[in-house]
C-alpha cells in the first residue's frame, strides 16, 4: 500500500496534487476532461467582495517557455461563488480552496468572513501576489508588514485553514514568509508569477492590454524550485509548490524541495488531464524507487546539505 496522503497545514488531501487558482476555473469547467474527484485539491479563482470585470484585453500572450496573462482578477463577487458557485462543488470528495483577493485588508477579512462556515469550503489561499490588479495584490506582498497585516485580519475573520501565496517579485522571499507564519498562516504558496511584458513589434505597441502581466509556465521552475528549497530552510510551515509543473519529474522536483503538496497550473491549458498523469505518475515512482509514503520525499533533496 501506498500512501500519498498529505496535509496542508490541517487540509487533508488525498494525494499531493493541486490545481493552480486561476487555471482551472471552478473547477466545473473541467469536468469533461477529467474526475474532478481525482484531485488532491481544487484551488478556484480569485474571489473579491464584488464582481470585476478584469483587465482590458488582450489579457493573454505566448511566450517561448509559457505565457504572460493579466486577467485582472474577473470573478463574479463572493456572494456568487458563496452563493450559487461552491453549492454545485459540495458534492465532491475533494477540498476545494478558495483563492481570495481586495483592494484593501478590509476587503480580504470580509471575503473570508463570508466563506467561513459555507459548505464545501476546506481552506482559504490569500493571494496578496497578483502583479496584474493596481490596488490591493502584490501592493501587499511585496512589504511584509503589509503582508502580516493582511494575513492576521483573514485568521480573525475565519476559522477555515489560511494558506498565503508568495510573490516571487521581492527581493527577500524568506523575510515575507517569516513574517506571514509569525502572524499565523497554516501553510504557504509559492510562487505567483514573474512580472513581465512583450511587445508587439509590428504595431510598436505592448502586447497586453495591461501593457504588463504575469509571466507562468515551464520559464519560472528554477525560480519557483529555488524558493521553495529557500522558503523549507527557513520557516516550518508546510508549502505548496507551483510554477511550470508540466510532468511528474517537475511536480516531484517541488517535493523534494520542501513542497508538501504542488498545483498545476499553466500545463491545464496545454494538457487538461496534466493533473491526473502528474497523480499517477507520482504513484509510479514512489513504488519504483521504494518508497511507501508521499511524505518520506518531501525536503529529500536538503539531505546533507
Ligand atoms: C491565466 C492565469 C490566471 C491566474 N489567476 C490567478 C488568481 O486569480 N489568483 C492567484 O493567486 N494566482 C493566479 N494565477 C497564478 C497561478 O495560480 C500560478 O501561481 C502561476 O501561474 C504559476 O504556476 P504555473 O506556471 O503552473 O501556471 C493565474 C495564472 C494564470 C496563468
Amino acid at each position: 500500500m501506498i500512501n500519498t496522503t498529505v496535509n496542508l497545514g490541517g487540509i487533508k488531501m488525498k494525494n499531493p496534487v493541486a490545481t493552480a487558482s486561476g487555471t482551472f476555473g471552478f473547477g466545473l469547467e473541467y469536468q469533461q476532461f477529467i474526475q474532478l474527484e481525482k484531485l488532491g485539491a481544487i484551488i478556484v479563482k480569485g474571489t473579491t467582495p464584488a464582481p470585476r470585470q478584469g483587465n482590458p484585453p488582450p489579457r493573454i500572450a505566448e511566450t517561448p517557455a509559457g505565457m504572460l496573462n493579466a486577467i485582472g482578477l474577473q470573478n463574479p463577487g463572493v456572494n456568487k461563488v458563496a452563493g450559487e458557485i461552491i453549492p454545485r462543488l459540495v458534492h465532491l470528495n475533494t477540498p476545494v480552496i478558495i483563492n481570495i483577493a481586495g483592494d484593501t485588508v478590509e476587503d480580504y477579512a470580509l471575503v473570508a468572513n463570508k466563506l467561513d462556515g459555507v459548505p464545501g469550503v476546506a481552506g482559504l489561499e490569500i493571494n496578496i501576489s497578483c502583479p496584474n490588479v493596481k490596488k490591493g495584490g502584490i501592493q501587499f506582498g511585496s512589504d511584509p508588514r503589509s503582508a502580516a497585516e493582511v494575513t492576521r485580519a483573514v485568521k480573525a475573520a475565519t476559522k477555515l485553514p489560511v494558506i498565503v501565496k508568495l510573490s516571487p517579485n521581492v527581493t527577500d522571499l524568506v523575510a515575507m514568509a517569516a513574517a506571514v507564519a509569525e502572524a499565523g498562516a497554516d501553510a504557504l504558496s509559492m510562487i505567483n508569477t514573474l512580472l513581465g511584458m512583450a511587445i508587439d513589434v509590428d504595431r510598436r505597441k505592448p502586447v497586453l492590454g495591461n501593457i504588463t502581466g504575469g509571466l507562468s509556465g515551464p520559464a519560472v521552475r528554477p525560480v519557483a524550485v529555488r524558493a521553495v528549497w529557500q522558503v523549507y530552510r527557513a520557516v516550518k510551515l508546510p508549502i505548496l509548490g507551483m510554477g511550470g509543473i508540466m510532468t511528474t519529474r517537475d511536480a516531484l522536483e517541488f517535493i523534494l524541495a520542501g513542497a508538501t503538496a504542488v498545483a498545476v497550473g499553466t500545463a491545464n491549458f496545454v494538457n487538461p488531464r496534466a493533473t491526473i498523469e502528474i497523480i499517477e505518475g507520482i504513484e509510479n515512482y514512489l513504488r519504483e524507487q521504494g518508497f511507501n509514503n508521499i511524505n518520506q520525499l518531501t525536503g529529500l533533496a536538503h539531505a546533507g546539505i
